[in-house]
């Protein structure tokens, strides 16, 4: 049977815009000053994670057992917020990845819903300063969730308010753990990265540049 893709649901930071790199020079700036060995290899597994699951991530690289009270954890997690929001302070709508407009476009003649599913709570910054906001039919981020990905939460809300079934839908990620959220939900899932990192994506492409309807369409019959 040939199913027909009814939304497309994309992660934010990563994939519609390039803000993973501002929330690894965050963190770089606090695991800097904590004299832990944070390396942008390591940030993979922050990619797509809350930010307190992040923090705890970030500190798990400590040789020496750490111990820091709640009050302390929250500190520093607000520290980190901070220079991320100075950082995204500067994303202008030229800073949309490439292809992403098109695929928009392209989705949108083809009556394909769209709706974004972040796990950050800064996703209406990002998206304000791209001023993307009326190119989404939702638009999901961590304050209406309380289960943070791989839980499939994010990825489930957004196609409930899309009123689209999830196995009509495509997930598109930069995050494993994000990839994780997708399958969970039952979706098609299209990773953007090396294709080693993610073995459980249905498609994985290099780049968004080369994401299109034909690869969306090409992905959900890979899955089916
Ligand atoms: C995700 C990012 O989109 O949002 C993670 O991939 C980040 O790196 C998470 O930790 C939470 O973001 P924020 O803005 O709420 O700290
Ligand atoms: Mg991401």
């Amino acid at each position: 049977m040939v199913q027909l893709v009814k939304a497309v649901i994309f992660d934010l930071d990563g994939v519609i815009t390039d803000t993973a790199e501002h929330h690894y020079l965050a963190w770089k700036a606090i695991g800097d000053e904590l004299g832990l060995p944070f390396t942008r290899e390591f940030n993979e597994k922050l990619k797509g994670v809350s930010r307190m699951e992040s923090l705890r991530l970030l500190l798990s690289l400590s040789k020496e057992p750490l111990s820091f009270t709640d009050e302390e954890l929250d500190n520093l997690a607000t520290r980190k917020n901070e220079i991320y929001k100075q950082l995204i302070l500067e994303i202008k709508p030229e800073d949309v990845l490439p292809g992403i407009p098109e695929l928009l476009v392209e989705l949108k003649q083809n009556g394909i819903k769209t709706a974004i599913a972040s796990a950050s709570k800064n996703a209406f910054t990002v998206i304000d300063n791209l001023q993307m906001n009326d190119q989404f039919d939702v638009i999901v981020d961590a304050a209406t969730i309380v289960n943070s990905k791989p839980d499939p939460e994010v990825f489930l809300r957004a196609a409930e308010l899309l009123e689209v079934d999830p196995i009509d839908c495509v997930g598109v990620e930069d995050a494993v753990a994000g990839v994780e959220a997708i399958k969970s939900a039952h979706m098609v899932a299209i990773a953007i990265g090396p294709a080693e990192a993610f073995p459980h994506a249905d498609l994985v492409l290099s780049s968004t540049k080369s994401l299109d309807l034909q690869q969306v369409i090409h992905a959900q019959k890979l899955k089916a």
